[in-house]
């Protein structure tokens, strides 16, 4: 059996990775629009993503016999100013992700937990994984400052992401 307050807990986490999954949507459209298919491409990856993590928690709720509330997923912000405005924001959100996954770690230390530390173990390691490649991207797009050339250099580079 799961305690209540973790229920809770992972219930909001499902819905957080949710919401990111449709903020990368709504980038990926963004890219879409600004003829930027490889970045569009590599955003629609992460969408998916995000949405196999929102399964994970779910089938460890199932399996813990607790029960899955579904909330509603908000609207995400849909236009950016810049390829480097709209990395900088998807960053901002995994720094989130982050945040919340440690809050939930501790909670589950606190209720003494073990396998939901377990299963929050696994999201630990990935949320290192996440930042560092939206990172990379940001690292990249700064190094590239008005060059075009590089731009579409990167476009052509994050259009492979998934495909291999
Ligand atoms: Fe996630
Ligand atoms: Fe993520």
């Amino acid at each position: 059996m799961i305690s209540s307050k973790i229920e809770k807990a992972i219930n909001k986490q499902i819905n957080h990775e949710f919401n990111t999954s449709y903020t990368y949507l709504a980038i990926a459209a963004w890219f879409a629009s600004k003829n930027l298919a490889g970045f569009a491409n590599w955003m629609q990856v992460q969408r998916t993503e995000e949405l196999t993590h929102a399964a994970k928690l779910f089938d460890f709720l199932v399996d813990r016999g607790g029960r899955v509330e579904l909330e509603a997923v908000g609207k995400p912000k849909g236009d950016y100013g810049s390829p480097k405005d709209a990395i900088a924001a998807a960053l901002k959100l995994e720094q989130a992700t982050t945040a919340l996954i440690n809050k939930l770690f501790d909670l589950a230390a606190e209720e003494k937990d073990y396998a939901t530390q377990g299963c929050l173990q696994w999201f630990v390691d990935e949320q290192v994984e996440e930042e560092k490649n939206v990172s990379d991207i940001l690292a990249k797009l700064e190094m590239a400052g008005d060059s075009k050339g590089t731009l579409l250099m990167l476009d052509h580079q994050l259009a492979k992401r998934g495909k291999s």
